[in-house]
């Protein structure tokens, strides 16, 4: 059974191979929903699409372990596409809610905005 490690809650679960990482992450009690840079979070928790890959919220940085990451869909591409925090971390971020788990990774969850960060511009 893959290992999920959390590294800013500092905490790692054992998943069945193929698990969600959403649906895993929520059952192990941390948090993904990051409002705006902190800010909102808790409104968050309740208003974001629930799973469906439409919001962008439950954006992850998989640190560690992409390849032991299920391929890329095309909703999930185009929802993150459209979103400023992917700029400058297209290796590695990903939408929780459409991540399958299928080996270890490392997980970095409720990545900030950079809004005036090197990448930002470039
Ligand atoms: S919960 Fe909305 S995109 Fe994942």
């Amino acid at each position: 059974m893959p290992i999920v490690n959390f590294v800013n809650e500092k905490k790692q679960i054992q998943v069945p191979e193929g698990a969600n990482l959403r649906k895993e992450a929520l059952k192990a009690g941390i948090k993904l929903y990051p409002g705006i840079n902190g800010y909102g979070a808790w409104l968050n928790e309740i208003f974001n699409c629930h799973g469906l890959g439409h919001c962008g919220t439950c954006r992850v940085l998989i640190v560690k372990g992409m390849e032991n990451a299920s391929p890329m869909g095309l909703i999930e591409k185009l929802r993150l596409k459209c979103s400023f925090a992917y700029i400058g971390n297209e290796d590695t971020m990903r939408l929780a809610c459409r991540t399958q788990v299928l080996g270890d990774m490392d997980v970095v969850t409720r990545p900030p905005f950079n809004l005036t960060g090197e990448n930002f511009f470039s």
